[in-house]
């Protein structure tokens, strides 16, 4: 079969667009469609389908192309043609249409789709905008609200919804076969004597559309977009689509798409689109491994992490056992999980029958003989490796044969909890991020023994409940924790420099991050660092100056928000942040303990000592082996810590600036501050060398295996 096939039956043409995996719309794709359409137009067919083969109808435009030479015909010049018919043209919708896909149906005179399928404009969360006419024709269709919605969300919308809005004309039920409902249609269309609707034709409805429309959205979305250029072009679009003919909003967009795709942000947002695919790609283990069934689950611990671990898998349909050691701490933890699902029920997000349903998921225990059938047991209890060995000790007792034991530790050997059992390839780490519920992440821990088919089950499961997946070996805090104490280390440093509390965390939150670094210490509570500095050994903890500041903030009893004041005061009644003289005196004290002299620093000087150090040690996690590649270190740090996924990640962003330049700005920090902190990656060093990037290092390190 060719990407594209045409048959003529009967009064009905049917395009077919056949290329596997998604029919992304390549440069052959586009061709056949257009050769296709001209056949159709000679032939006797007096309606024409589009239909997709396979799992859908079109994932959009092939985003690997974006980096190369386009290559005619375009996209615009296909939807153009499809819209220029004399005849009829109908999509015909199943699984997804996205993005260039759906800009393709909203070019057609009709649109069915399966009520299983799917339509939406993701191209905002690829740091573009729709740029086949998406942006014009989609208020035309469904109105400017809908269409701002559809398009600076990035959220498809179910077939049902398609339908109240008008996206679709026609929804055709799960159990119909999808092509000869559409025939039918067709031939409706045709015996109504319904007319060729070109919709760059239809008129954008003005009702509810005030003079300051555009500038409330473009408020909104700088609040909620924050920082992103590609929403902002996306209201200009709209905005001209209203004020404009046709043709010069198409051009209009055209423009701000060119705009997007060559900007830094986008190329940053399709390395992680890459990166995500790549991450479930365990080197060494091959894809078709056999996985182990997992229809029943058991968390250990019905604290906080817990108990937002056991949601993941109520909220896939997946029945979970909560264990505890007293009934009281069992009913506190279902409890708080029923407080949380109440709070998706007043949010909308969840139905009540859906809050019981899930719950109707969730039971307790306080007895470890209960999990004896079980297919996963997750441990999340106190971070403390001699409890946990005694909880893998209790787990090798009683589950069944062939159960895989995780545990959810941050930071503890999962070697050292393996060998307490006498089946440590059945155990591995799956480290939640808080709150466990919300978060995408999923560190999976590979043990020295862990078998290959806990491993693809592992990685396979996290997708089923949501999370992206991301390979790490066994070290201290695996790689997401490792990089984060380098970064936290680094701003202490910088406070102790000179710098003050919001000078520090301005720098990262103007670069993006959700929050910076002591704002998070308040909310975290200085005394949970306090206390998890008590238990580890000086080369785990740092030299004394690298924690003086926090532990003198826990000493004078600033705890951070619990207690209104730690690297900030906060408003007892708003919660509100304020910068306080109590705090700065507290720093400067420690600066002059250590004879440290307090010089001004630039934004830029304290944004680069915390990404590049970042760098640095993710460098490090490459060549000590505990990374599969840089692109899974930016996916920790987007996905679990709150990095601005237009950055890319930090690895991204130091290809972004050359790792030559990386290593030269580690060399300079080295002679400025010391090397006890900065000491060259060997790897960063090695690929500076040879004018390599990360990506380089990551696709020879795929081509070696
Ligand atoms: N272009 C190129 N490749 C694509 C692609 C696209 N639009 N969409 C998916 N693929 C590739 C993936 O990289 C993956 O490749 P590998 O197997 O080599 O890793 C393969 O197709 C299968 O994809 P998934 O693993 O993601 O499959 P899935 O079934 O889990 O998800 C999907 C399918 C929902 C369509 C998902 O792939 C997806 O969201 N794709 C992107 C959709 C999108 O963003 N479209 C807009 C493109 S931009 C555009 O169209 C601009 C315009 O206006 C012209």
């Amino acid at each position: 079969m060719s990407v594209v096939e045409y048959e003529c039956v009967g009064d009905i043409g049917l395009l077919t667009l056949n290329n596997a995996p998604v029919n992304a719309l390549s440069h052959s794709l586009r061709s056949g469609i257009v050769d296709a359409l001209r056949m159709a137009s000679l032939d006797q067919s007096k309606a024409i389908i589009i239909v997709g083969n396979g799992a859908m109808f079109c994932a959009g435009a092939d985003i690997k192309e974006f980096s190369q030479t386009p290559q005619a015909p375009s996209l615009v010049d296909v939807t153009e043609c499809i819209e220029n018919m004399q005849k009829p043209v109908i999509a015909a919708i199943h699984g997804n249409a996205l993005g260039g896909g759906l800009e393709l149906a909203l070019a057609c005179h009709y649109r069915c789709a399966l009520a299983s399928a799917k339509l939406g404009l993701p191209e905002v969360k690829l740091g573009i905008l729709p740029g086949a006419g998406g942006t014009q024709r989609a208020p035309r269709i469904i109105g400017l609200e809908h269409a701002f919605t559809l398009i600076t969300s990035g959220n498809p919308c179910k077939a049902e919804k398609a339908l109240s809005i008008g996206l679709i004309d026609h929804l055709v039920e799960h159990d119909q076969d999808l092509v000869a409902a559409a025939q039918k249609y067709a031939q409706q269309v045709l015996n109504e004597g319904l007319p060729i609707r070109r919709s760059s034709q239809s008129p954008i409805d003005k009702q509810n559309i005030d003079s300051d429309w555009f500038d409330k959205k473009r408020a909104e979305l700088s609040k909620r977009a924050r920082g992103q250029i590609a929403p902002q072009h996306i209201v200009d679009c709209l905005e001209k689509a209203l004020n404009a003919e046709f043709v010069e909003g198409m051009q209009f967009e055209r423009e701000a798409f060119l705009n997007c795709v060559t900007s830094e942000q986008a190329k940053a947002m399709r390395h992680l689109f890459f990166a995500q695919r790549l991450a479930a790609k365990v080197k060494g283990v091959s894809p078709d491994t056999s996985k182990r069934p997992i229809k029943s689950v058991a968390i250990i611990g019905a604290g906080t992490m817990g108990g937002g671990i056991a949601m993941n898998f109520a909220n896939v349909g997946i029945p979970v056992t909560l264990l505890e050691l007293s009934a009281e701490s069992l009913t506190k933890g279902l409890q708080l999980i029923e407080k949380n699902y109440a709070i998706s029920v007043s949010k909308g997000r969840l139905s009540e029958s859906q809050k019981a349903q899930r719950l109707a998921l969730i039971s307790g225990s306080t007895s470890y003989q209960e999990l004896n059938q079980v297919d996963l047991v997750i441990e999340a209890v106190f971070e403390d490796v001699e409890i946990k060995k005694q909880v893998f000790r209790k787990l090798d007792e009683v589950c069944k044969v062939g159960a895989i034991l995780a545990t959810n530790t941050s930071y503890q050997d999962v070697d050292a909890i393996a060998q307490v059992t006498k089946r440590p390839q059945d155990v591995i780490g799956l480290h939640f991020f808080s709150p466990a519920n919300v978060m995408k992440l999923l560190e999976v821990v590979r043990g020295a023994q862990t078998a290959d088919d806990v491993i693809t089950t592992s990685m396979a499961l996290a997708t089923t409940i949501a999370k992206i997946p991301v390979l790490s070996g066994v070290c201290y805090g695996f790689i997401g924790n490792r990089l984060l104490s380098v970064y936290l280390r680094q701003s202490q440093l910088c406070l102790l420099h000179g710098a003050t509390p919001e000078q520090v965390d301005s720098a990262m939150t103007n670069w993006g991050a959700a929050m910076g670094p002591l704002a998070m210490n308040d909310l975290a509570g200085i005394d949970i660092g306090f206390k998890a500095r008590q238990g580890l050994s000086d080369d785990k903890k740092g030299s004394p100056e690298v924690y003086a500041i926090a532990d003198a903030m826990y000493h004078a009893g600033r705890l951070g928000q619990k207690t209104a004041v730690g690297y900030y005061r906060y408003d007892p009644e708003t919660r509100a942040r304020i910068n306080d003289p109590d705090a700065l005196a507290i720093i400067e004290a420690q600066s002059a303990k250590f004879g440290i002299p307090r010089n001004a620093q630039t934004e830029q000087e304290i944004l680069n000592r915390m990404i590049i150090a970042l760098v640095n040690e993710g460098a490090n996690v490459l060549h000590d082996g505990i990374a599969q590649r840089s692109s899974d270190i930016d996916l920790v740090y987007i996905f679990g810590y709150g990095f601005p996924a237009y950055r890319g990640g930090p690895m991204h962003y130091a290809d972004s600036i050359g790792t030559k330049k990386v290593f030269e700005m580690v060399c300079d920090f080295a002679s400025k501050f010391g090397n006890t902190y900065w000491t060259p990656s060997p790897l960063l060093k090695e690929l500076a060398e040879k004018n390599l990037s990360f990506s380089d290092w990551d696709a020879q390190q795929s081509n070696s295996k």
